[in-house]
């Protein structure tokens, strides 16, 4: 059974892990992403190889971080959490489902597939259901809505800093066809109305908003804590909400990968191409870990391997047992 967490073990135990995790190969690693280059081989890259960071937050506020917590990546598609959040918020559960479905799609997060029975993409955390929750954002225009996205993501941080990086959004859009023909062939089908090109570009907006990872813990803290910041006290999601975006992270948060994750791990996540990945421990705290090594659904390999370490290591499994359960709990 392992010992109960208090901050020093845990400072302690995220120090080894990453020095560990640090020297650990390269198998696994199918591709490298990094903004404005795209994705390219393992034999490429340079020094994003190297690029690795840890952090805890507790929903009570404790801070615990290592490595590169404070270099600046993309969201990319960690985003469709929050802008799901959004969505729920300003339209409610019933109006949303209608037009996103809930169900793990079983595909890459890029397919052009959809749920064809209900007429709707599977879910919100593929790139399909994502360009539907990003249309359904309110706001008078483009600007509008993106502002109170971006204003929405600054709440889960705590940081009114967090910004667009142009180079992202520039290279993204640039590459945009898959996500384009996605795009026009749901307006096609009735599922969004409206301009695919501004949606398109919201969308690609939303996925270019850099965070750290302290960032991203914090804001996975946030929803660990029923929607509610946990160093700023400020409210980013109601709390009725909360639940319903934890579920769709926890079925489909990790792509085609979901069913592994959940096997393996066992807390609701999310992961980007650019290397972040968010897990959320509900009631205790949210973990996140950047390095741009991607496995071949597009899921940081480091991530995944420190995540499920920290879940087994700590008992953070959905399913533990209580006994099992040492690292975040309120103590
Ligand atoms: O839509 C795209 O292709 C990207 N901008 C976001 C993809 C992404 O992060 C998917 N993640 N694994």
């Amino acid at each position: 059974m392992p010992t109960p967490a208090n901050g020093q073990h845990l400072a302690e135990r995220l120090e080894e892990l990453y020095r560990r995790h640090l020297l650990a190969g390269e198998e696994g690693v199918a591709s490298y992403y990094e903004s404005g280059r795209g994705y390219y081989k393992p034999e490429l890259a340079a020094e994003e190889r190297d690029r690795f960071s840890i952090c805890i937050v507790r929903t009570r506020g404790d801070v615990y971080q290592t490595g590169d917590h404070d270099r600046p990546f993309a969201l990319q598609s960690i985003s469709k959490v929050f802008v799901y959040g959004l969505a729920l918020a300003d339209h409610g559960r019933d109006y949303v489902l209608e037009h996103v479905g809930v169900e793990p799609s079983g595909d890459a997060f890029n397919s052009i597939v959809f749920d064809e029975r209900n007429n709707r993409p599977h879910n919100p955390m593929v790139n399909a259901g994502a360009l539907v929750t990003t249309e359904l954002v309110r706001g008078k225009d483009p600007v509008e809505r993106f502002e109170r996205l971006l204003d929405s993501l600054r709440i889960y941080a705590g940081n009114e800093s967090l910004a667009i990086d142009e180079e992202t959004f520039e290279a993204e859009m640039r590459t945009a066809d898959r996500n384009r023909a996605t795009a026009y062939l749901m307006r096609s089908n009735g599922m969004i109305p409206g301009d695919v090109e501004s949606i398109l570009a919201l969308y690609l907006r939303q996925c270019s908003v850099q965070v750290t990872c302290r960032d991203l813990a914090v804001m996975a803290a946030t929803l660990a804590n029923g929607g509610v910041n946990p160093m700023t006290g400020e409210r980013a999601l109601p709390l009725h909400h909360v639940r319903e975006v934890l579920s769709v992270m926890h079925t489909c948060g990790m792509y085609d990968a979901a069913g592994q994750w959940a096997f393996d791990v066992g807390v609701p996540a999310k992961s980007g191409v650019s290397g972040g990945i968010m897990a959320v421990v509900p009631g205790k705290g949210g973990i996140a870990v950047f390095s741009p090594g991607l496995d071949a659904y597009g899921n940081s390999v480091r991530g995944i391997r420190v995540c499920r370490e920290i879940s087994e290591r700590l008992g953070l499994h959905v399913f533990a047992t209580e006994a099992e359960d040492a690292l975040l709990g309120p103590i």
